[in-house]
């Protein structure tokens, strides 16, 4: 696995980086910030509620402190925090990922990671207000939306004195669960059918295919910066599963089957952030080698599924995805 701790540190008083990640109040977006904040990054936690959001910055700052006590007198004198921000992203509404890209352009000139983290996983099917399956719009459409609003900030950043050895970076958490989608549906199926079980994991391996072929395609278009896609591991102790460990009664069936799954399979949350931690600090990633790559647990590179690693269907999510969204007169 590799260990975050031998990524470079910032004094953001000197050297000011940026970073956003998406739901990172809670599970592995919570230790992919923690990480980034302690290597002295300006960190935005980008999410739908202040209130946890508030929270979850103070349980941060807590956590760590508790790892700066453990620091070496050297490292002590050589490591800063960052800061940790709130800012305002309900993916359910695209109006809403618009303005929060608004906003964050008033408040940064510069923006060097973005992770975006936030997702739902299996849920029953329904369609947000912006006329998209909610895990399609959660895992995929929002991201792509804020990320292109984004991309021109970005693009900035790169061309600032000394980003062309340490580029910005987009990193996208997909999941395993991308090869659910196993043969290239269009992206116009629904799977809106019974048993909700087995076609919610149809529409969830949907999104998160179209997620790496999202990443393949701006490394493409936009070389300048590192765009990598990654599944953090089965991470079992996230809100990821409260849908279906919440169920009345048969809920706790779930959880128990879910925790000794994660017992055998998983690994903890912190473990879980190490392949987004890479794909956002490893100095040693460059956008000539490993531009569009995806990496698994640990932050191992690995090979998503053929459909996902296909460019034609990653051309045809891409066209797809730009009709849809100016179908809603929204322009990338
Ligand atoms: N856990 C795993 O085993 C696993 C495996 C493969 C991939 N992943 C992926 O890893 C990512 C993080 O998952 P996790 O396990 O850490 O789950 P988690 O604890 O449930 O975190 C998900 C985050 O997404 C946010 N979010 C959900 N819907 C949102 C919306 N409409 N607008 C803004 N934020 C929203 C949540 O915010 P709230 O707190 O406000 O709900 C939460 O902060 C997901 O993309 C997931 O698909 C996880």
């Amino acid at each position: 696995m590799f260990d975050p701790t031998t990524y470079p540190y910032y004094n953001p008083s000197v050297d000011r980086k940026v970073a956003i990640v998406t739901g990172g109040n809670s599970g592995i977006g919570f230790c992919t910030v923690l990480h980034l904040y302690l290597h002295g990054y300006i960190v935005y936690i980008a999410g739908r509620s202040k209130s946890r959001v508030t929270k979850a910055i103070s349980e941060l700052k807590e956590q760590a402190a508790v790892k700066q006590v453990q620091y070496s007198p050297q490292e002590a004198r050589e490591r800063y925090t960052g800061e940790i921000f709130f800012l305002d992203i309900d993916l359910l509404d695209l109006n809403s990922v618009i303005r929060a890209a608004e906003i964050f352009k008033s408040l940064e000139t510069t923006l060097h990671i973005l992770v975006n983290n936030a997702g739902v996983m299996a849920l029953p099917f329904c369609l947000t207000k912006d006329g998209f399956e909610i895990q399609l719009q959660t895992n995929y459409i929002a991201p792509f939306l804020f990320t292109t609003r984004l991309l021109p900030l970005l693009e900035r950043t790169a061309e600032t004195k000394g980003n062309s050895v340490n580029p910005p970076r987009i990193v996208y958490l997909s999941s395993v669960g991308h090869h659910f989608a196993f043969r290239y549906f269009s992206m116009n199926s629904h799977f809106n059918y019974y048993p909700n079980i087995i076609f919610t994991w149809l529409r969830y391996g949907m999104a998160k295919t179209a997620a790496i072929h999202f990443m393949k395609m701006l490394a493409l278009r936009n070389p300048s910066i590192l765009c990598v896609s990654v599944h953090p591991g089965f991470v079992m102790n996230t809100n990821l599963f409260a849908y279906w460990t919440r169920l009345p009664i048969i809920g706790i069936v779930f959880w128990c089957l879910f925790q000794i799954f994660g017992y055998f399979f998983g690994v903890s949350n912190e473990q879980g952030a190490l392949a987004s931690l890479r794909g956002c600090m490893d100095p040693s990633l460059s956008v000539q080698h490993d531009n569009g790559k995806y990496f698994a647990t640990g932050g191992v590179e690995a090979e998503p599924s053929r459909v996902a690693r296909n460019m034609d269907y990653a051309a045809r999510t891409w066209i797809w995805t730009l009709k849809e969204l100016s179908d809603r007169n929204i322009t990338i």
